[in-house]
């Protein structure tokens, strides 16, 4: 299999694997699980951003972790074609068994390990590149927010001595800023910035999106350490404050974006 770096073919394995992912879908439904495939650009721009530190022709070791159903481990096998990759989840149960089935469509082959991200199962500086895209959200879920610290620490724990940390997710440059403060093992920043995500969806699209979020997020609440006493009232909650996000968005801006500014930080290990 040819697989190039180019944007142009990268898109177009993107648009492939998405008709795919949600064939025989109602329209709104589609529009929301599709962008689970590129994340609006947001896939393309990182991975593009990793290919200029790390070598697509070298046999590198690639770790991703909160890999989920492997949407940005796909990526990551396309821009990396002669890399060994490992996807690491909590678990595989549905809805993350989709991974062997999407990393295929995809034609990309990679180890699966299912763990913890506080306690990788994984021995030191051992991989040319980590990355961890949109998994530290739901670990603040699964762990607490006061295990970030640790889990980032975990995470530069396996990179390769000039290997690479690569952390996305919707923080703000300040929350990175304090979880990064805190890290014993010496690195260089080599990138912190932002994307918009290609995300504009009507209110119609955004309840259906809200219905189906809240539910995600009330199961990973439930798997927690502390989990809801009463999941009805739990996800009324959840939903409460979404739509709040929903309404207000539809004011200022005219359209829902859920996942707001993604933000990458690009560590290189010393
Ligand atoms: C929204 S997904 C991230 C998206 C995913 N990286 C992708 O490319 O599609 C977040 C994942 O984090 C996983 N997760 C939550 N807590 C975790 C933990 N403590 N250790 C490892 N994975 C965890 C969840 O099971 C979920 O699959």
């Amino acid at each position: 299999m040819r697989i190039s770096s180019d944007e142009e073919n990268i898109v177009q394995k993107e648009n492939k694997l998405r008709a795919w992912f949600t064939q025989g879908l109602p329209e709104n439904d589609r529009i929301i699980d599709g962008f689970d495939i590129g994340w609006g650009g947001t896939a393309r721009w990182a991975t593009s951003l990793l290919v200029e530190h790390l070598d697509p022709h070298r046999n590198l070791t690639i770790l991703d972790v909160a890999c989920g159903y492997g949407t940005f481990l796909v990526e990551l096998g396309w821009r990396f074609p002669q890399a060994e990759l490992i996807g690491l989840n909590l678990d595989f149960d549905p809805p993350h068994n989709r991974i062997a089935s999407l990393l295929s469509q995809g034609e990309v082959k990679a180890h699966l390990i299912s763990a913890d991200a506080l306690r990788l199962p994984l021995i030191s500086m051992k991989f040319d590149c980590v990355s961890c895209f949109l998994g530290l959200q739901d670990i603040i879920i699964t762990r607490g927010k006061e295990s970030l610290v640790a889990v980032v620490s975990e995470l530069l724990r396996t990179v390769s001595h000039h290997g690479f940390l690569a952390l996305l997710d919707n923080f703000s440059r300040e929350s990175f800023e304090n979880i990064l403060s805190q890290q014993n093992l010496e690195y260089d920043l080599v990138f912190h910035d932002s994307f918009k995500p290609n995300c504009q969806w009507s209110r119609e699209v955004g309840f259906k999106a809200v219905e189906m979020y809240a539910q995600g997020y009330l199961q990973q609440q439930l798997d927690s350490k502390n989990p809801p006493d009463d999941s009805n009232k739990a996800l009324t909650e959840i939903q409460k404050k979404m739509l709040r996000e929903l309404e207000n968005q539809l004011e200022s801006q005219g359209y829902y974006n859920p996942w707001g500014i993604m933000r990458l930080v690009l560590l290189q290990r010393l």
